[in-house]
């Protein structure tokens, strides 16, 4: 359980740790090789530790240095991916490539559902079939074969984050050149087709589409993950509903424009200067309107804490979520902090208050742990948070660097 006692504003700096979402499908990525795959700039997080555990369990060697995760081995991998590791977490699906295009069949059991809505993988099959695979489905688990892979163009219908991975580490070892139409063009993906490149395969991002021209082998490569614009955002986030003024470093602005817009339009102060990211609100915010889209839209990930920092603003903000089918399961928990907020469809509306209160809640997955403990540093009085194990699958210790900017928040029994 997370313990807050609210109402200070934070002040200060902290640094953004790597991309959770990024080192997650780099680790897949090394069961494209037996050279060594090492990866720096890794957060200490629960889900890099299932990545690490699913890859030495699919036969990789593994060694965990500070930030510094090397990947080796390899040369035998088994071919089921152990379902309790997959269940535990979703990103563990994208081994299903690499596995195919290493020991030509394999067997992945589906991903679990997640707290926010359906999470199909549809596109991810319908690319892996266009590349030649023969799947099916048997109780909850993918059986997939395939001589070789082969070059192909695949049209995903959706700019899927997960897809685009997929068929991009599946296809950096197929026979010829792979086009995958409408990609996502999150960060992360751009991260590992970086990744993928400095193995070997040749990549190249067109206007509508990335190509991927795939080897016979690949080799190793030392790789520093991206900073996490989650993360930042979220820090960011923090010094604004509390009123203050939070610098985060070692972040990359850039890929933060959709959100630093929104709170340059609600009246905060935006500073950017190289990797710094400097935010601060002096008064009361102004309402605005959020949707969520694809790269470079707003991101999913962070509406959460957004409408948790506008659910304090002067006003009513309406945000609609239109990338995941129900993301708003935190909605409630605000409306017991004294949010005057309601869902409609695919849209949260906020009126909002002066202050909120505290009270004790539930998170349920990674961001809207982080919403709560954002609306909770904005509180008068103490939130007790419980379902914290989410948060820290995401945040490597957010109490911690919370309370470094000055704010009263601990984790407890
Ligand atoms: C990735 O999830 C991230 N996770 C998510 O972050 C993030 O919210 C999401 O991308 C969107 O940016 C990782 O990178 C590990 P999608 P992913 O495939 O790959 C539908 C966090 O908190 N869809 O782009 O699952 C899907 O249902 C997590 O760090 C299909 O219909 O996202 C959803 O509505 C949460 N069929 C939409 O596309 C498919 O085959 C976006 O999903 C695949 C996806």
């Amino acid at each position: 359980m997370i313990r807050v006692e609210g109402g200070r504003p934070l002040r200060g700096t902290v640094r953004a740790a790597g991309s959770k979402n990024a080192v997650l499908p780099a680790v897949m990525a090394s069961l494209l090789t037996t050279e060594p795959v090492i990866l720096e700039n890794v957060p200490h997080l629960l889900d890099v530790e299932s990545a690490v555990a699913l890859a030495r369990a699919l036969g990789k060697e593994a060694t965990w240095q500070d930030s510094v995760i090397v990947l080796t081995g390899g040369g035998e991998l088994a071919q089921e991916a152990p379902p309790a590791l997959v269940q535990r977490m979703r990103a563990s699906f994208l081994a299903l490539g690499p596995l195919l295009a290493r020991t030509k069949e394999a067997w992945m059991p589906l991903p679990g559902g997640c707290a926010i809505g359906p999470r199909p993988v549809d596109l991810h099959l319908m690319g892996l079939r266009r590349l030649g695979a023969s799947l099916d489905l048997r109780g909850g688990t993918v059986h997939a074969q395939a001589a070789r892979l082969k070059g192909t163009t695949v049209y995903l219908d959706y700019p899927s984050v997960g897809a685009t991975e997929q068929l991009l580490l599946a296809a950096a070892l197929a026979h010829g050149t792979t086009s995958i139409v409408n990609p996502s063009r999150e960060p992360e993906v751009v991260d590992l087709a970086d990744l993928l490149a400095a193995m070997g395969a040749e990549v190249t991002w067109w206007g509508d589409r990335i190509t991927i021209c795939g080897q016979a082998s690949l080799g190793g490569a030392v790789h520093r993950v991206i900073p996490d614009r989650v993360e930042a955002g979220t820090y960011v986030l923090a010094g604004a509903i509390t009123r203050g003024e939070v610098t985060v470093e070692g972040a990359r602005p850039d890929h933060l424009d959709a959100l630093l817009a929104k709170l340059s339009e609600a009246g905060a102060t935006v500073e950017t200067d190289g990797d710094r990211i400097t935010v601060g609100v002096d008064g009361r915010p102004e309402a605005v309107n959020v949707q969520t889209l694809p790269y470079p839209g707003f991101p999913t990930d962070l509406q959460p804490p957004m409408i948790a920092f506008l659910s304090t603003a002067r006003g009513r903000s309406t945000v609609r979520e239109t990338v995941f089918a129900s993301r708003f399961n935190y909605v409630g928990a605000l409306a017991r902090m004294g949010a005057q907020i309601r869902v409609s469809g695919d849209t949260v509306l906020t009126d909002g208050v002066e202050t909120l209160r505290g009270a004790e809640v539930e998170a349920t997955d990674i961001r809207a742990g982080a919403a709560l403990v954002l609306a909770a540093l904005a509180a008068a009085d103490r939130t007790e948070i419980r379902g914290e194990e989410h948060i820290a699958r995401g945040y490597a210790d957010l109490p911690g660097g919370l309370r470094r900017l000055g704010a009263e928040v601990w984790a407890a029994d």
